[in-house]
């Protein structure tokens, strides 16, 4: 056989989709075939968090919205394409997603040197681990299970359908995390990603007018500056802080002058002052808010806020879970060239 021939059949075994089983993902699964694989991810997230730091929220973010729809699977970074005119980026619950500069710059880098190897799906994974130990300053770091593979399928009314909605009440969020198999602890632990980032207006614009028993009011007053007003609209949408501790210090004086002391220099510092935050009712969605509501995620809210070293732990623990949830069985999993495409054959 010529050499030419032996790479052709070696890209067509590659290029072929695998039936997903339900295979153990394994921590150093690449050692053999792409070594330093963590090194180059890790030294590609760091550069680039800290050239602008919500890129590290948008990481950790897209582990969520891509785990939750159709498991860890990369399905939110495929593109519109001539045979998928809405995929999950569509999703009016993906505003906002981003770091997928990051994903592609971190391909990139390891196509070139190990070609056909790892997963845009264990990217994500390693980038989101990334992103939450830089941004915590080590406080959240566990190691990552990899294994998976990509996904062929992206459809927006999955987000619509899987992704939690701002504007939901407790019940409503117990349900869509214990569908996947998580506790009210667990929710409440993930919820508390919400330390960092930025929201747009529109995604709690119902919080612009909650009563004070719902929402501090200086900081309804605060975000209703942020938002000018108090009908955002999608063509008139700024972003606001997710954490008030980061907001400007002239808003904070002006409006909720008791949280000055909480401002710090250092902002989207992942920690678990969303907890205090929550308690203080100065967060923004409503579902956020919502964790008060029943006695046992209130319990959990109160149990983070004063203990932040178990909150690392457990928030930790919360996103090796949410990072091993399975594609449906029988899907078609495969290693993409790039990974805002699925491969050729598809
Ligand atoms: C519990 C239900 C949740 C709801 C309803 C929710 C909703 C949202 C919404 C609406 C935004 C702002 C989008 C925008 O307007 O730009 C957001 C931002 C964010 N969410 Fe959540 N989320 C939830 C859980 C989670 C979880 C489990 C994580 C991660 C483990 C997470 C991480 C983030 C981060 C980091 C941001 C900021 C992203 C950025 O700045 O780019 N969220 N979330």
């Amino acid at each position: 056989m010529t050499t030419k021939l032996v790479c052709l059949l070696v890209v067509v075994v590659f290029a072929a989709a695998a039936t997903v089983g339900a295979g153990e993902l394994k921590v150093g699964y690449y050692e053999k075939t792409c070594k330093d694989v963590e090194k180059v991810v890790n030294s590609i997230v760091v550069d680039s968090v800290k050239g602008n730091r919500g890129k590290g929220a948008g990481l950790v973010r897209l582990l969520f919205h891509d785990c939750f729809v159709r498991g860890c699977d990369a399905s939110v970074l495929l593109e519109k394409s001539e045979v998928n005119r809405r995929p999950e980026k569509d999703s009016g619950a993906n505003i906002g997603i981003r770091g997928m500069d990051v994903i592609d710059a971190i391909k990139a880098a390891l196509e070139e040197r190990c070609p056909n190897t790892v997963s845009c799906a264990d990217i994500i994974a390693y980038a989101a681990r990334d992103a939450a130990r830089y941004l915590s300053r080590g406080g959240v770091d566990f190691a990552v299970p990899a294994g998976r593979l990509a996904g062929v399928v992206s459809r927006s009314r999955d987000a619509d359908t899987y992704l939690p909605d701002a504007a939901s009440n407790l019940t409503d969020l117990v349900r869509n995390f214990r569908r996947k198999n998580f506790t009210v602890e667990e929710l409440v632990i993930l919820s508390g990603a919400h330390s960092i980032g930025v929201t747009h207006c529109t995604s709690f614009s119902g919080r612009l007018t909650a009563p004070a028993s719902q929402i501090n009011p200086g900081y309804r007053s605060l975000l209703v500056s942020k938002c000018g007003g108090v009908s955002p609209t999608p063509s008139s949408n700024p972003t606001v802080v997710n954490n008030v501790r980061d907001e400007d210090a002239a808003a904070v004086a002006r409006s909720l002058p008791a949280f000055v002391p909480r401002l710090r220099k250092a902002k989207d510092y992942m920690d678990n002052s969303y907890y205090h935050n929550n308690l203080a009712k100065a967060v923004t969605f409503h579902a956020d808010w919502a964790l008060l509501t029943g006695k046992e995620a209130r319990g959990h809210v109160v149990e983070y806020a004063k203990n932040g070293t178990l909150w690392n732990l457990d928030f930790a623990d919360a996103l090796v879970k949410l990072s091993k949830l399975p594609m449906p069985a029988g899907s078609k999993g495969e290693i993409r060239a790039k990974c805002s495409a699925v491969n050729y054959h598809h």
